[in-house]
């Protein structure tokens, strides 16, 4: 009995303080991480730094000074060095350490064993970064950020740039208007892909900046926001009216910053400008983002009458993506597929649409269509992505690479909310003035009420 006992008073706690770091790791993977990941995997890496950099091939050996001093010091044997270790620095994801490489090294090789470190050192992934020439980051990442998105406290937005999503490596992916200024955001229905923009729109609306809409899907998307919007166009035979209107608001762009470097003949040529951002800020129009939402609608026809019409939206779009830039036109454009067989000026206007994120995809084909010209590896990526996850993609970088990245949710309500409170930002654009959307007050209560079901 008193065994009994005993074993009671001591299993009991332990039984308890087990199921509580299990529910924590389960629930709550960033509390679990900051109290018991970080600290093992703290000890994990501290131990082990030296055999495992030996066990992936990562060490050196040693320079003949240093084993000369190491035999004439001690009597251990000579060993091989591994890279030297920055002070680790944990964060509220996991950890990062910066090591120097040994010379002979490259950034590579330590990618090339990320897997391999994750598992030595118990994390859930590993990623390499160049800081310097000669000096590596490992961004370790304790926990499956992208299953609960919660983006970073500290993340780089600003004008133009709307942090949109976390990547998988706990960074914020941001979407940088002025870097990137035409993008391709394909997925199949249900993937996300309104939400991507839903978080853009919120994002720009507090900015100085001129909101316009296409959505095809008579408004569904984009009717929440027309306090916020200067234009929207919600069947092709608006966005027909919508474009011209647009291209014709890009030549006016065009003539002005002619005029500016005409004047400027005797001005010093840093002051002649090629785009709006050379101008002075008085005289700078404001930028513009088009959102399209569901793009195939505006390709496809059903008579041959609407094909004339077609093809001038098309022949607009091309000329947007085209010349948009220097002009402060962004395109931020949306579908389910986006391919040749859509006719005449798809792969064109494709091809101009810089920034590519693909959410998940019924077929193969539609991946390629997105990210085929970034990297096979990320299109393999995109088709494994799996319907329970809505918002996550997979997002061509600029660098070349691929990363995952997923949307945190936001209700439509909460981004209506936010369009609503920033409607007196809607800038001065006589142009657009007649595709201005009749303002209707926004019910919080009926959008909640039509929220869907998430997954
Ligand atoms: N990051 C996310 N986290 C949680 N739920 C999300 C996320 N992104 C989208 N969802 C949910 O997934 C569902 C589909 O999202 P969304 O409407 O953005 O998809 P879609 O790709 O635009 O679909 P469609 O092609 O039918 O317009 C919605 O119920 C939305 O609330
Ligand atoms: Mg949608």
């Amino acid at each position: 009995m008193p065994d009994l006992m005993t074993l009671m008073e001591v299993g009991g706690p332990l039984a308890a303080v087990g199921g509580g770091a299990a529910y924590l790791r389960a629930e709550q993977p960033a509390a679990y991480w900051s109290m018991v990941g970080l600290p093992l995997s703290t000890a994990r890496l501290l131990g082990s730094y030296t055999s495992v950099m030996d066990a992936c091939g990562l060490t050196v050996a040693p320079s003949r000074l240093r084993a000369l001093a190491v035999r004439a010091t001690t009597r251990r044997e000579v060993r091989a060095v591994p890279p030297r270790r920055g002070i680790i620095r944990p964060t509220s994801t996991g950890m990062r350490i910066r090591l120097r490489l040994a010379p002979g090294q490259e950034p590579a090789d330590v990618a090339a064993s990320a897997e391999r470190l994750r598992h030595a050192w118990g994390v859930h992934a590993v990623y390499v970064s160049v800081v310097k020439p000669g000096v590596v980051e490992l961004r370790l990442v304790g926990f499956d950020v992208l299953r609960k998105v919660r983006m970073p406290r500290k993340t780089s937005g600003g004008f133009l740039k709307v942090p949109v999503a976390l990547r998988e490596d706990a960074t914020a992916f941001v979407r940088d208007y002025r870097a990137i200024p035409h993008q391709l955001t394909l997925g199949a229905p249900l993937s996300g892909k309104s939400m991507y923009l839903r978080h853009l729109i919120a994002g720009l609306a507090p900015q100085p900046v001129a909101l316009v809409g296409i959505d095809c899907k008579r408004g569904v998307e984009l009717a929440p926001f027309t306090a916020r919007l200067s234009a929207l166009a919600t069947d092709p035979g608006q966005a027909a009216e919508l474009l011209p209107v647009l291209v014709r608001l890009m030549e006016e762009r065009y003539d002005l910053i002619k005029t500016r470097q005409g004047i400027a003949r005797s001005t010093p040529d840093e002051e002649i400008t090629s785009d709006i951002w050379g101008l002075p800020d008085a005289e700078r129009p404001v930028p513009v983002v088009l959102f399209v939402d569901e793009v195939a609608e505006l390709f496809l026809v059903a008579t041959k009458k609407d094909e004339e019409r077609r093809d001038e939206m098309v022949t607009h779009l091309i000329r947007l993506a085209q010349l948009g830039r220097a002009a402060g036109i962004y395109l931020e454009v949306c579908g389910q597929r986006f391919g040749a067989e859509l006719g005449k000026g798809a792969t064109m206007l494709r091809a101009q649409l810089t920034g590519r994120v693909c959410h998940r995809v019924n077929d193969e084909a539609s991946a390629k269509m997105a990210l085929g010209d970034i990297a096979p590896e990320a299109v393999g990526a995109a088709c494994a992505i799996v319907p329970d996850r809505p918002g996550l993609a997979v997002a061509g970088d600029t660098s070349g690479g691929w990363t995952r990245i997923r949307t945190p949710y936001l209700s439509l309500a909460d981004a209506a909310t936010v369009c609503d409170t920033s409607a007196h930002l809607v800038p001065d654009l006589p142009t657009l003035e007649p595709f201005r959307p009749a303002t209707q007050p926004h019910r919080p209560d009926l959008l909640t009420k039509l929220r869907p079901v998430t997954g």
